[in-house]
């Protein structure tokens, strides 16, 4: 009998939490914080500032090739870890450069020996890896 007792008041105790219970303002905040842009956005004029802060945060076109090497391949390249051809020593990439364009930009895309796939940038696109080794070359002749 008690256990029954006991059962019933703990679910009624379930129900009215379940009742009473409400965000408090802080997490109203937070809650209108991570709704989608556009639920936030369907009632007026904050939402086209909401939308404007949204297309500056998403990336406009490519990357900066320079930007690119100083954040990923500069690792390698600037120090010549690995027999990493440095960047600027033309005697270095002389050889290489002579493969060809297209070649160097396959083995910067897939990889080769200690150089990794797309020099570590996972996120880059292949025009993105052409357009970086192009910056390389351009500055090692
Ligand atoms: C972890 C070190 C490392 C990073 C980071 C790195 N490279 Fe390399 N890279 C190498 C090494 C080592 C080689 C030489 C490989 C070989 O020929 O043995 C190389 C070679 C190359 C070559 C010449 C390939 C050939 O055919 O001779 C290109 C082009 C190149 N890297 C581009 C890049 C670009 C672009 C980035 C940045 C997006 C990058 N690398 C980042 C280590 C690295």
């Amino acid at each position: 009998m008690k256990t029954t007792v006991k059962a019933i008041t703990a679910m009624l105790a379930m129900v009215f939490a379940g009742t009473v219970w409400s965000l408090t303002p802080a997490e109203e905040k937070i809650a209108e914080r991570i709704k989608p842009v556009g639920e936030v956005c369907v009632e007026g004029q904050e939402c086209k500032a909401a939308q404007a802060a949204v297309a500056a945060a998403a990336p406009s076109g490519p990357r900066e090739p320079a930007d690119i090497y100083a954040s990923k391949c500069f690792a390698c390249h600037d120090t010549g870890v690995a027999n990493a051809p440095k960047k600027g020593d033309a005697a270095a990439w002389g050889p290489r450069i002579e493969q060809g364009m297209e070649t160097l930009v396959t083995h910067a895309i897939n990889g080769i020996r200690g150089m990794p796939p797309r020099g570590t940038c996972g996120d880059c696109s292949d025009d993105e890896i052409k357009a970086t080794v192009e910056f390389i070359v351009e500055q090692s002749q």
